[in-house]
């Protein structure tokens, strides 16, 4: 036990910080331009949780990807300044830090990037731009003494880049593993998952089909190929006038407007999933596949959080998707979305496996 830690804390001096990965999870992806130093994940921290900069000063990013709440609202979509709300839902920060590309369509590639659109979003922090907030920082000393210290910049040349860095280094320390299922797959424990959740784990792998998207590899498992699929969840709502939908947005993003800003206030748009970023119009429909670690904590479900339970989930998928094979439109739908044949047993042993998924310790990432 005591040789395990030594090694453990001589990696994470040797890595610079908090770089060990837990059991069942690869090492955290650093980028070569934004290391990683306590002070700058502690200036993150900071910034993930300031309501100032908001149009009403009463929402941060933890607002909707609270700590309390394994990084997530618990709403089917999220609530932004003045309680606007989205189209989407929140999806879970823990172990964001390993997705190739983030939000529901992949339309950021980094954390960096992502980090700068919330505050300028009409539903989400309701600035008009990035001033009022670099304001806000510039006239604070604590933030000013912080940024010099880990940027080494004078108040007048702090920028959103800045901000967003500090924020992604934050974000690369919000990683889980180690949950009943790790230890059992991958530590040899086979205690640690109940016998209902061992044979949930066949069913996830077997019969289910859901390790196909949902991954699990020899040394870790991330729950996503990071790929895109149409699963069916919410096409209904644009069926029929799919190709409308889809020239009316490419119309709009022509003229200059902002992907972001569309997707996240108009319902029929955020249907379009993938597309948006593609323009590939077999893609319309599409979503990254979520993570499944802590997804008992994270409900509700899906990119628009129509389904309440992990047994709705469970139930949506066993049906084959929303769709009816023989509707024409089913054609959209992602290779492996067909009727599962599961019965009673095998479901309730697919959410119990899900439950193995949770990790220990969510209450440890912030300082706040
Ligand atoms: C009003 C609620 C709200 C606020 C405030 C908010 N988010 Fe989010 N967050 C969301 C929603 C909704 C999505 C999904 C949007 C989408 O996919 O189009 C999301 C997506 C994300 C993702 C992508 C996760 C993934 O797996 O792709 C990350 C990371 C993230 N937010 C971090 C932040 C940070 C950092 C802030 C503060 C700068 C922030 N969020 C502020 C609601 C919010
Ligand atoms: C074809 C790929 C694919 C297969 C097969 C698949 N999933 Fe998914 N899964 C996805 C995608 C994509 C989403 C997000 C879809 C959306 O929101 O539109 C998702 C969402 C989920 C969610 C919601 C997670 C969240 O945070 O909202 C759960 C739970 C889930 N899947 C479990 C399963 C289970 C259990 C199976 C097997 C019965 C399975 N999946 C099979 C791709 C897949």
């Amino acid at each position: 036990m005591k040789k395990k830690l030594f090694f453990v804390l001589v990696f994470a001096g040797l890595a610079g910080q908090l770089a060990a990965a837990p059991l069942g999870l690869p090492p955290v992806p650093i980028p070569e331009d934004n290391p990683q130093t306590p002070a700058k994940i502690a200036l993150g921290d900071r910034l993930f949780h300031d309501t100032r900069f908001s149009a009403d000063g009463k929402v941060s990013c933890a607002s909707c990807h609270s700590q309390d709440k394994a990084f997530t609202d618990n709403l089917p979509v999220s609530k932004g300044f003045n309680g606007l709300t989205g189209t989407r839902n929140a999806p879970t920060v823990i172990n964001a830090a390993y997705m190739k590309t983030l939000f529901w369509d992949g339309r950021e590639p980094d954390l960096e990037g992502q980090a700068k659109q919330p505050f300028v979003n009409p539903v989400e922090g309701g600035l008009p731009d990035h001033k009022p907030l670099l304001a806000v920082i510039r006239g604070d000393r604590d933030y000013v003494k912080a940024f010099r210290e880990v940027f080494g910049v004078a108040p007048a040349d702090i920028n959103m880049d800045h901000v967003a860095r500090a924020i992604a280094s934050f974000e690369r320390t919000i990683v889980a593993g180690d949950s009943p299922f790790d230890r059992y797959y991958y530590g040899g424990d086979e205690k640690a998952m109940t016998p209902a959740q061992v044979r949930g784990l066949a069913v996830f792998v077997g019969k289910g089909r859901c390790v196909s998207c949902h991954t699990i590899e020899q040394t870790q498992a991330l729950f996503t190929d990071n790929r895109f699929h149409n699963i069916g969840v919410g096409f209904k709502r644009i069926r029929g006038k799919e190709a409308e939908v889809a020239q009316r947005f490419l119309q709009a993003k022509r003229k200059g407007a902002n992907v972001d800003v569309t997707v996240l206030t108009r319902a029929n748009v955020s249907e379009l999933g993938r597309f948006a970023v593609t323009e590939n119009f077999t893609e319309v429909g599409a979503f990254k596949t979520p993570t499944l670690r802590n997804v008992e904590l994270t409900g509700p479900y899906m990119h628009d959080g129509s389904l309440e339970t992990l047994e709705d989930v469970v139930e949506f998928y066993n049906n084959g998707g929303r769709l009816k094979e023989t509707d024409p439109l089913s054609g959209f739908l992602s290779g492996g979305i067909r009727p599962l044949g599961l019965d009673e047993g095998e479901k309730r042993d697919l959410v119990e496996f899900m439950k193995a998924l949770t990790s220990p310790g969510l209450d440890r990432f912030t300082q706040r």
